[in-house]
């Protein structure tokens, strides 16, 4: 068989008891001809599975075969992921392209902020996360840093919000990254005021950013919610709000993200199969929006 010939294989490497369906999907919708799910994969057990992948065939076909790292526990996929890379040996081109996005968190991220870059320009952005502690709300802040916006990020214990502000602050040196305690109604005023655009990424079914508290900050542009689950993040705002037009702020409901996200997930997917060597973390994924 020609090496243009190989199946592109997609191995599905999840911390859940059972893989991820939603992911399988994706990837057949991405274009992968064969995927190889795992489930329940623990740490210690990565390094046999990617030397699986990576000395079966040649490295010039190794671009076929790619690996997927997802499961609803983010910091257990960024485990597996940074195991897997471990595994790779990189000196004898004998690699893989990987891409993590444990519980949709870096393509719903990507998926949020490219949204927000289509009405503002983010590196003059005023910006507050809330729920900024969250494996999503992290990674918003995250981008965001990297485009020089000025980023608020909140969390009902200023101390967690600190410690991310550390973790980001090491990635993005330059990042513009103040850790806001917000306890009450008093403290939500205080973190909006001069605010052009909010993020919402609380937990599912938690109401973030009441009507009134949008309502005092006259300054803010754009709102994007993540929460699918009713009551939603930001009240009033629908949850298929796709740049929809709330008392002159643009907002966004998580539905209303979950097009690009869709979109974006698809493409990270497609793209490992071009290069065996992609690391597709937020960053990388964020990236390849930037094409749309
Ligand atoms: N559309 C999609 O595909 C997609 C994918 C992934 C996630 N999501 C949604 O995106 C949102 C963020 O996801 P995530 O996994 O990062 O969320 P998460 O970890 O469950 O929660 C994010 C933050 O919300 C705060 N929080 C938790 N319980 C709260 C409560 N009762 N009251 C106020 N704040 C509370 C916590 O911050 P502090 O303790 O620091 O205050 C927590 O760190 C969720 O709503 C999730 O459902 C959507």
């Amino acid at each position: 068989m020609a090496l243009v010939d190989k199946r592109k294989i997609l191995i599905q490497l999840d911390s859940d008891p059972h893989a991820s369906v939603f992911d399988r999907v994706v990837a057949v919708d991405a274009g992968a001809d064969e995927i190889f799910s795992y489930a329940s994969v623990k740490p210690e057990q990565v390094q046999g599975l990617v030397h699986g992948a990576i000395f079966t065939r040649g490295p010039k076909s190794l671009k076929s075969t790619a690996i997927f790292v997802g499961g609803s526990d983010v910091l257990a996929g960024e485990k597996l992921m940074a195991e897997a890379l471990k595994a790779m040996i990189p000196k004898f081109g004998l690699r893989v392209s990987i891409m993590l996005d444990a519980n949709g968190a870096n393509t719903t991220a990507a998926a949020a902020v490219w949204s927000a870059g289509r009405h503002l320009n983010l590196k003059d952005a005023k910006a507050l996360v809330l729920g900024g502690t969250g494996p999503v709300g992290q990674r918003v802040v995250r981008l965001l840093a990297r485009e020089g916006a000025g980023i608020r990020v909140g969390s009902r214990q200023q101390a967690r919000a600190a410690a991310v502000c550390q973790e980001i602050a090491s990635r993005v040196p330059n990042g513009r990254l103040q850790p806001l305690g917000i306890a009450n109604e008093s403290d939500l005023t205080a973190a909006l005021e001069g605010r052009t655009l909010v993020f919402a990424a609380g937990a599912a079914g938690v109401v973030l950013l009441p009507k009134a508290a949008r309502e005092s900050c006259p300054t803010l542009q754009v709102a994007i919610d993540l929460n699918a689950v009713p009551p939603l993040g930001i009240e009033e705002v629908s949850v298929t709000d796709a740049g929809v037009d709330h008392d002159g702020v643009i907002c966004y409901g998580a539905i209303g993200v979950g097009d690009t996200k869709m979109k974006i997930h698809r493409a990270a997917v497609a793209s490992l199969f071009e290069t065996n060597d992609k690391v597709l973390d937020a960053e990388e994924i964020y990236q390849l929006a930037q094409t749309f």
